[in-house]
């Protein structure tokens, strides 16, 4: 493999052997760093996943007064006063290509007195944000957005705000954690229903923070007025960027990975489940039974046959399904994914682009409104594609090229670096390993 400018040129190693480097989980880590700012005291995070995105949440935070430092590539320190002394921004917040940061981000703005503009990228400039911005307005915060405050630039004066009960229009872990943040810092109590589980990451760090909240069934209620506690937290590997290496190793005829200490949550990792579904062979060698719980998972080459994902599986394996897609195409048989219409919204429309990039190798793919189906097993020939600047898809369409014939380009690979910053070199040390 070669690097040159933003393009990454792979192709198919004879073995792919050893064992894989991972970034700790983007979701935790924005979590570990926005929810022990809003804590008074200190905390340390180690292992922390600071690709782009999450260093954007270290930025904003900064902007809003909280001492964030460096200990080493992975490991912070955050010195707050809590969200009770944060100050207001000077500059706007700038959440470059982070949908959770922006997110979680407004559910603390809206409860500072404290006047916040926050943007970011082309790409999150176009997401939708009045599934947060309306609940906030209904708490009592004053938002202002494009689009009536559909889309970034989102200005926001915070304030006082009231709990509500609110009934989530989709299955989403960060609205859900919006306005559990700002459900803490409100007056009165705070109830959310959603529609099916999403992940769980916020109930899980808030509740080791001894924040109160009660969860039945789907409903969740926060009291407001609730401080967390600072803590440690050391960040588990994220299963998102196992996923790669998990198709990589099951569709690559020679192939045998060892991902140590990787996220296992429930909530996160169905990937493992419709990998092995399809036939995957993945070891999972229990480690950590914490709140977030880890395991050790060993892939090998693997026969796949195709499945279906649909209902209440979406979203808990949603990031996952452009590299579900690629494992279909080198599946038997006919994959369905339906009810996934909410990848029209993500960094990219993931239905087309996945749909698109796939077909470009060689894959047999349809687009449907709310989904893919995928006949396979299609062989896949190495051709110039396109990353649409979405970290998930460059890294997708770099584990095609390791089984494409010929050489595959992906433009745009630096878009990786948004979640897996070591992705590409990772790809020509494994491949280098096994040639
Ligand atoms: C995330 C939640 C998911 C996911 C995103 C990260 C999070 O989005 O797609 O990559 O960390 O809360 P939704 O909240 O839109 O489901």
């Amino acid at each position: 493999m070669t690097t040159a400018r933003d393009a990454a040129e792979i192709s198919a190693p004879a073995k792919l052997h050893g064992e894989v480097s991972l970034p700790g989980d983007k979701s935790i880590t924005h979590r570990a760093i926005l929810l022990n700012a809003m804590a008074e005291g200190e905390a340390r995070i180690s292992q922390a996943g600071l690709g782009a995105d999450c260093m954007r949440t270290v930025q904003c935070l900064r902007s809003l007064g909280v001492d964030i430092q460096f200990l080493s590539d992975t490991d912070l320190l955050i010195r707050s006063s809590g969200s009770q002394g944060m100050q207001e921004p000077d500059e706007v917040l700038d959440c470059g290509n982070a949908g959770t940061a922006m997110r979680l981000l407004l559910g603390l703005v809206a409860g500072l007195d404290a006047f916040s503009v926050l943007s970011g990228d082309a790409s999150l400039r176009r997401r939708p944000m009045s599934r947060v911005t309306n609940p906030l307005r209904l708490m009592g915060a004053e938002i202002y957005g494009r689009n009536g405050g559909e889309n970034p630039p989102i200005a926001v004066n915070g304030g006082r705000l009231e709990g509500i009960e609110f009934e989530l229009p989709v299955a989403s872990a960060q609205v859900k954690s919006a306005l559990l943040i700002a459900g803490m810092i409100a007056s009165g109590e705070t109830t959310i229903r959603q529609p099916a589980l999403s992940r769980n990451h916020t109930e899980l760090m808030l509740a080791t923070q001894g924040v109160q909240i009660d969860a039945n069934g789907l409903t969740l209620t926060i009291k407001g007025g609730q401080r967390p506690n600072p803590i440690d937290v050391r960040v588990p590997r994220d299963v998102s960027s196992a996923a790669f290496w998990l198709t990589a190793g099951a569709i690559h005829p020679q192939a045998d990975l060892m991902m140590p200490g990787v996220s296992i949550n429930p909530t996160r990792a169905g990937v493992i489940d419709v990998l092995r579904r399809m036939g995957a062979q993945i070891d999972i060698i229990a480690d950590n039974n914490g709140t977030e719980p880890t395991a050790g998972l060993r892939v090998r080459s693997s026969r796949l046959h195709a499945t279906r994902i649909d209902g209440e599986q979406v979203p808990i394996v949603q990031d996952e399904i452009p590299i579900l897609a690629l494992a279909a195409t080198q599946a038997e048989g006919r994959t369905e994914i339906r009810d996934a219409q909410e990848l029209r919204i993500k960094e990219s429309d993931r239905i087309s682009t996945t749909c698109r990039e796939l077909n470009s190798l060689g894959a047999n793919v349809e687009e449907l409104a709310d989904g893919l189906i995928i006949e396979g097993p299609t062989p896949l020939n190495g051709a110039v594609v396109d990353s649409h600047d979405d970290h998930r898809l460059a890294m997708c369409l770099g584990v095609a090229g390791l089984v494409a014939d010929g050489t595959t380009t992906v433009l745009g690979a630096d878009s990786a670096s948004v979640s897996y910053p070591s992705f590409w070199p990772e790809l020509a040390r494994l491949s280098l390993n096994s040639a």
